[in-house]
């Protein structure tokens, strides 16, 4: 197959109807942190078993297109030998690489920060393709304050994301584009909205000047919110400012929005998205691409323990289930208790 033809096939097979994108790709400090959370320390050997568990949960790829991994999970195996990207594979789940090499402060602007990992991208791609990889992705961060990100962060990661997802395209590897406008922070939401704008404003910016594909790729954006230390807003408010400024800001030509959860707790990631899907019809498929609100409970309900694998994988299979009827704008709250 051609290029065009890879990125187009990989793109259909992201953005089906009813499914959405499972984030399993945290680095070795964050993994290690969600695991502190249950008592379980960071071991190769935990975090293969706890990887495993995910790929092999029996129906996943009725509501999930396709999970993001990290580059130790690419090189690992599942216990009767098969590749864990070709155990996706096998479901029906088509496997990605989170390609950044995470963020730095961003020089002469206090406060922000840049995502590296460019060097040698091609030359890295080249290997995951062949381990598996069909789709990347890249996360840019925006703190939020009265004068956070400055004008220099926003254009400063707006150009590597392009040059990321660019880069992407030439090796027929579809880029997911990620630009996370932090939950930290007491500010409301006018202010979120306000950043989101501006970020998606230069990101489009940018990938229209690197000749990005818009057909072949995926916007992965956070949701409008007011921050974590402000009172909560409603999903009917969080719909409509996320999705005023997503019609300002993303041209229909991009296939679908994957959010990232973000610090919302499962039920209320699925709920907004619900809350926005119940607006539709949109120019873009709106879906979930999370990595907290779908991974909690499972964390929760496995604790280590190879006892509790099924348990843990009901619990991924059920919040991936909610998630899907969200992204269709059929979620009930009486679903959690079903
Ligand atoms: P969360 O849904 O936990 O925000 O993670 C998504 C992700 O991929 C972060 O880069």
């Amino acid at each position: 197959m051609d290029t065009h033809g890879e990125l187009q096939a990989t793109t259909q097979a992201l953005v089906q109807r009813g499914k959405g994108i499972l984030a399993a790709d945290e680095s070795g400090p964050t993994i290690a942190k969600r695991f502190k959370l249950i008592g379980v320390e960071s071991t190769e050997q935990n975090r293969r078993a706890y990887r495993s568990l995910l790929l092999a949960t029996p129906g996943l790829s009725e509501f999930i297109s396709g999970v993001i991994l990290y580059e130790e999970t690419l090189n690992q195996c599942a216990d009767d030998g098969m590749p864990l990207a070709q155990l996706a594979q096998r479901h029906g789940v088509v496997p990605g690489i989170k390609v950044d090499a995470g963020k730095i402060a961003l020089a002469h602007a206090p406060g922000d920060e840049i995502t590296e990992g460019l060097d040698g991208l091609a030359k890295r791609l080249v290997g995951y393709k062949q381990k598996g990889a069909r789709f990347a992705k890249w996360r840019a961060i925006y703190n939020v304050s009265h004068n956070l990100p400055s004008r220099l962060a926003i254009k400063a990661n707006a150009d590597a994301l392009a040059c990321y997802a660019a880069i992407c395209q030439e090796q027929g590897v579809v880029p997911i584009v990620e630009p996370e406008v932090l939950i930290d922070g007491d500010h409301p939401m006018a202010r979120c909205a306000e950043v989101t704008e501006a970020v998606l404003h230069e990101v489009f910016h940018a990938l229209h000047r690197h000749a990005v594909v818009l057909e072949h790729m995926l916007l992965k954006p956070s949701m409008v919110l007011p921050g974590n230390e402000h009172a909560p807003a409603t999903p009917a408010e969080v719909a409509a400012q996320t999705l005023r400024v997503l019609r300002r800001t993303v041209p229909a030509a991009v296939p679908g929005i994957f959010f990232l959860s973000g610090g919302q707790t499962p039920s209320e990631a699925t709920l907004n998205l619900d809350a926005m899907n119940r607006l539709g019809p949109h120019p873009w498929a709106l879906s979930f691409s999370y990595g907290r609100a779908l991974q909690d409970p499972v964390l929760h309900a496995w604790q280590g323990q190879s006892g509790s694998v099924r348990d843990a994988q009901a619990a991924l299979l059920k919040r991936a289930r909610l998630n899907s009827a969200a992204r269709q704008g059929k979620y009930d709250a009486a679903m959690e208790s079903a």
